[in-house]
């Protein structure tokens, strides 16, 4: 793969026809050896947060070596990394991707948050000598989220007596017991944590069975233009704080499983416009590509235009509209921009490592990008502040 010094640098000998995925791997090794050396216990990267094997890679060289898995087709993909632990962590499976995961590719951590998943993992991991001895198993416990943009307690996880009774009925088949919850991903404040820890104390004490391992999620928060999050350190305060707390023993396993905040400033997307009209630009990439989270959420990624002599330009909010025929592949932004964008013109549109090129579809005949790596920093970052400080320590 191509590598070069910045965006601006690599449209000095190209004009892409497509939309560019610019990867950061070195933002993505930074981001892991913080959580590596921050997080009280075990990471593990929520694989579908992006797996480019460059940002993989980083994250692998970094010292993570856990990924969890949400679907048969990801577990494939990340068993063939030497070495790694898969925790499949998606409260509905198939009896399939259940039984393949067991047997094929040796997994044994499962999540549940039913009695009748719980009774599908049983039924699908039974061996010639009866039930398995060796699972570990989570129930996903609900838990309120707050600051979250977007909230996942709707949809997943069991509460209050039923999760107690789960708790038990789990208990009593699982090599390890644990429980899990996520508070919503880009939770902008570390207050959810407390409350999910707080859950997570009145579960065990009222199921009062032994617990193995405290699974906290994903959620932790990353940069954009409309959301500043508390700074990570916070975030570990409480979480510490909470888990120490827990009526468990000191051999309960602590982890975590991030996947924006690993990735989210690893990667940009360079993208041409292709008409302008008043304050609205056409661009070749949108809510059906890689710019998902900015048409369907609202997200308002940071951009900057690539063209030299602007730097002294007064900035104008913008209106993006992707390439599709549809009337909702639309991003309003503000995307705050030069004032004299014109067609042409290629866009920087940062910060997109997390869920970006996941959410990507084929609609219309788009979805096809270049690639390349860049080797400046990120427009934003939860990092750079730690890496300038541990520098001047140094
Ligand atoms: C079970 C589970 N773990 C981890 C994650 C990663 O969350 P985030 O990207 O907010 O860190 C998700 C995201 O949906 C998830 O469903």
């Amino acid at each position: 793969m191509e590598r070069f010094r910045s965006a601006l640098s690599f449209l000095e000998t190209r004009k892409p026809d497509i939309p560019v995925l610019a990867a950061r791997p070195h933002a993505a090794g930074r981001a892991a050896r913080w959580f590596v050396k921050n997080f009280p216990g075990e990471v593990a990267y929520a694989y579908k947060a992006n797996s480019s094997v460059f940002l993989i890679g980083a994250l692998y060289g970094a010292g993570i070596t856990q990924f969890d898995v949400a679907s048969l087709a990801e577990l494939e993909d990340a068993a063939t990394i030497p070495g790694v632990r898969l925790h499949f962590m998606h409260p509905v499976k198939s009896r399939t991707a259940i039984r393949r995961a067991y047997h094929e590719f040796g997994i044994r951590c499962f999540a549940l948050d039913t009695e009748d998943e719980l009774d599908k993992i049983v039924e699908e991991t039974m061996t010639a000598e009866g039930p398995a001895k060796d699972l570990e198993l989570f129930v996903r416990v609900s838990v309120p989220a707050k600051n979250s943009r977007i909230p996942l307690e709707r949809k997943f996880g069991i509460s209050g007596a039923k999760a107690a009774k789960l708790l038990v009925k789990t208990r009593l088949v699982a090599d390890e017991l644990g429980l899990t919850f996520h508070v919503g991903s880009q939770t902008t404040m570390p207050d959810s944590y407390v409350t999910g820890l707080e859950e997570i104390h009145k579960l065990i004490v009222k199921a009062g069975v032994v617990v193995d391992a405290i699974d906290i999620g994903g959620g932790f928060p990353s940069r954009y233009t409309d959301s500043e999050p508390a700074p990570l350190s916070s975030f570990i305060d409480v979480i510490k704080a909470g888990v120490d707390k827990l009526p468990v023993t000191e051999h309960c396993r602590v982890i975590c499983e991030p996947g924006r905040a690993l990735v989210a400033e690893a990667e940009s997307l360079i993208v041409r416009v292709d008409a302008r009209r008043g304050d609205e630009l056409f661009i070749n990439d949108g809510g059906y590509g890689a710019l998902f989270d900015a048409a369907m959420l609202g997200f308002v990624f940071p951009v900057k235009l690539l063209r030299t002599g602007v730097e002294t330009e007064p900035l104008k909010p913008f209106e993006l509209w992707g390439p599709t025929c549809d009337s909702i592949d639309r991003m309003k932004g503000p995307f705050l921009l030069p004032q004299s964008v014109r067609e042409g013109d290629y866009i920087e549109i940062g910060n997109l490592g997390a869920y970006g090129r996941a959410l990507s579809g084929g609609f219309n005949g788009y979805g096809r990008y270049e690639e390349i790596i860049l080797l400046d920093e990120p427009m934003y970052s939860m990092y750079a502040d730690d890496d300038e400080q541990r520098q001047s320590k140094a």
